[in-house]
């Protein structure tokens, strides 16, 4: 094994503790991180991309309501003793491969959901004194190497912090967090500057950050701040903005195609995209398409 320059990402956290008003009424109990992109539910979308990138730990910042999210990854007995009984196996192997191994989920809890900064800085006790990525389930990346994995790869190569970034039509610019970027390496870049959404003219690049990030766990001394930003939130981007000219930050422009599925549209998208995707499916899913 080649020796390790930079201390391992071994730990996740994923924030699941917002309101999902943009789904409402259907999350009025239910979480938005329980909508099923085809087959499963976004929580397990990013779950099994984490799994795939090695991490060994998994830890949810939940709050009222969502209860549901590590019922999801439980041993459910009855339900695989009926399939076992039934025969289908190949349903029991999807059921078992749900299942978070005993030991590495651990769960904190968000009592008011004040931000996604506030959300990271609920699990700071978990984290300790590493770095660690954070996931966001809105965000789901459809690729062969998942999102987490690529960016893995590059903080093997480049240490700091590393954040998943995509290019945005120049006219959209205000409605995302847009990099400053000093030097444009292609793949990567590297960062000198976050502005939340700039107008077009004003915008440094194109680049928007979405909900993927390797941190190193000095940034919870900037969450402790618990300085609100925009929308009245503790904000992830403020604090990571605090910490750029103290430490290495890059943008990976990964490879995959992103589904923004904390929109309506977006869920709608990427249900469509994984449903043609699908054997067992897809021709049916082109079938419906062509009839509307
Ligand atoms: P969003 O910005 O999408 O907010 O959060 P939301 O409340 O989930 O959804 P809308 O905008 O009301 O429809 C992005 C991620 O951060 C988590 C959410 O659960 C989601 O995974 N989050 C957000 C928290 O855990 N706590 C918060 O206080 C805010």
């Amino acid at each position: 094994m080649p020796e390790q320059k930079f201390k391992p990402v071994r730990k996740a956290v994923f924030p699941v503790a917002g309101l999902g008003t943009r789904f409402l009424p259907a999350t009025k109990v239910m979480p938005k991180e329980m909508l099923p992109i085809n087959d499963r539910p976004l929580i397990q979308h990013v779950f099994e991309e984490a799994r795939d990138a090695g991490i060994e730990e998994f830890i949810f910042v939940t709050g009222r309501y969502k209860n549901m999210l590590e019922e999801h990854f439980d041993f459910q007995p009855e339900l695989e003793h009926t399939l076992e009984l039934r025969g289908k196996v190949n349903m029991l192997t999807k059921v078992r491969d749900s299942e978070i191994p005993a030991g590495k989920l651990f769960l904190t809890r968000q009592p008011k959901p004040l931000g996604l900064g506030h959300a990271v800085w609920c699990a700071s006790k978990i984290v300790g004194n590493e770095p660690f990525a954070i996931i966001l389930p809105d965000d789901i990346v459809n690729y062969k190497q998942g999102c987490l994995s690529q960016m893995i790869n590059a903080y093997n190569q480049h240490g700091g912090n590393i954040v998943a970034v995509k290019d945005v039509p120049r006219k959209e610019t205000s409605k995302y967090g847009i990099l400053d970027i000093c030097e444009d390496k292609g793949d990567t870049v590297s960062i000198k500057g976050l502005v939340e959404k700039p107008d077009p003219e004003d915008a440094p690049s194109t680049l928007s950050i979405i909900g993927r990030y390797i941190l190193q766990p000095e940034i919870f001394e900037y969450l402790s701040i618990f300085e609100k930003g925009a929308g009245n939130e503790i904000q992830l981007t403020d604090a990571m903005a605090k910490m750029l000219d103290k430490q290495d930050f890059h943008g990976l422009r990964f490879k995959g195609d992103h589904f923004d599925c904390g929109s309506r549209l977006g869920f709608i998208a990427a249900n469509i995209a994984y449903g043609l995707n699908d054997p067992e499916i897809g021709e049916g899913v082109k079938g419906i398409l062509k009839q509307y």
